[in-house]
């Protein structure tokens, strides 16, 4: 049988480039291989746990869809769909999964801690319950694999507590997840602190930027002198470095650190160099999005059938586990 594959992305804005090294490149990656079955959704139910706004929800929802189509996945090969449209069956695992999981657990998340800091009037139970509906989103599946990025794997261990709880007390049949990592897992913010993350301005490069706001991006990321000992080089510059490496190879990186260490890294033609690579690869990417920009029916279609697809899986597994419960 072939390993079931799951994940989704919020729709809280422009997908960056975190997103797409740290989840999409591996979602493509995994839709190409025959001994795997594919499940792609946008976590729509996920966004109202941080504070939102419905009015632009569904736009950005589409716009997530849109996205993905347009770096590469394949109605044809992966059901991609949107989690609310499934909302009663990943809903009510969840709950049925909040009922083997202790709120001490979910509230020492580095995931939920760094969320109440950066909202402290949105401590809501829907944030408290983040991870279950997404050890829900993978188990409603019985996904072996998902694609996301190391900041993920605090909520796959989850899952696979959730997992082995549930089989445990109801003899069910739940995988232990395991995430599936790119080489871009952990991309860093342009700032020099932390990741590259949409809810920090001026730490990101959204797939749709254009040229010049590339540029405009990666010259405000801060660096040093150009010379120094490899050891004291700062995080900024290691961070621009690694943007290198994963846009122009590890070779390039490896020149750059050789010249860090002799006649100097002149950051200026770095920078260049560099947005001209990031706009190389996201530029087919940017074509494909604007066309689909103008077949909102297609896009439709594409979400329809997905939810018609992904649904197929869900009944069977509430039933199994409403059974195994004691229900109905
Ligand atoms: P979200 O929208 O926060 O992030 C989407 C994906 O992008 C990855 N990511 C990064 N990867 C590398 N470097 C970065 N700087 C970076 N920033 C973000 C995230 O790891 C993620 O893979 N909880 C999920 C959404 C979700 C989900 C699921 C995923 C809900 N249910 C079920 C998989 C399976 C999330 O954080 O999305």
């Amino acid at each position: 049988m072939k390993t079931r594959v799951l994940s989704g992305i919020r729709p809280t804005g422009m997908l960056h480039l975190g997103n797409y090294f740290g989840a999409v490149k591996g979602m493509i990656q995994l839709q190409d291989d025959p001994d795997r079955e594919t499940l792609y959704m946008v976590a729509d139910l996920h966004a109202i746990t941080t504070p939102y706004d419905p009015r632009v929800l569904r736009a950005d929802t589409r716009s997530v869809v849109m996205s993905y189509l347009a770096a590469g996945l394949n109605p044809e090969k992966s059901t991609l769909f949107v989690q609310s449209d499934l909302a009663e069956y990943h809903a009510q695992l969840s709950f049925y999964f909040s009922s083997v999981t202790s709120v001490a657990r979910m509230q020492h998340l580095p995931t939920y801690k760094d969320k109440i800091r950066q909202h402290p009037d949105n401590v809501t139970m829907a944030l408290l319950n983040y991870p279950l509906l997404m050890a829900a989103d993978i188990l409603v599946y019985k996904a072996g694999l998902v694609p996301v990025g190391l900041d993920q794997e605090p909520h796959i261990e989850v899952a696979r507590e959730i997992a082995r709880k549930m089989n445990a007390v109801y003899g069910l049949n739940f995988p232990e997840p395991e995430r599936f990592a790119t080489s871009g897992e952990y991309v860093p913010s342009l700032s020099g602190e932390g990741k590259m993350s949409k809810s920090v301005v001026g730490s990101y490069i959204s797939v749709l930027d254009d040229l010049p706001t590339i540029q405009k991006s990666l010259a405000r990321a801060p660096t040093d002198s150009g010379t120094g000992v490899s050891e004291d080089m700062p995080v900024s510059v290691k961070n621009l470095l690694q943007l290198v490496e994963l846009f122009q190879g590890s070779q390039r990186r490896q020149e750059y650190e050789v010249l860090y260490t002799s006649s100097g890294i002149r950051y200026g033609d770095l920078k260049k160099e560099l947005a001209q690579a990031i706009y190389t690869e996201l530029e087919p990417i940017q074509q494909k999005y604007r066309e689909l920009e103008k077949s909102s029916e297609y896009v439709e279609q594409v979400i329809a059938q997905g939810a018609g697809k992904a649904r197929q899986i869900t009944q069977q597994t509430i039933d199994e586990t409403k059974q195994a419960m004691g229900f109905g």
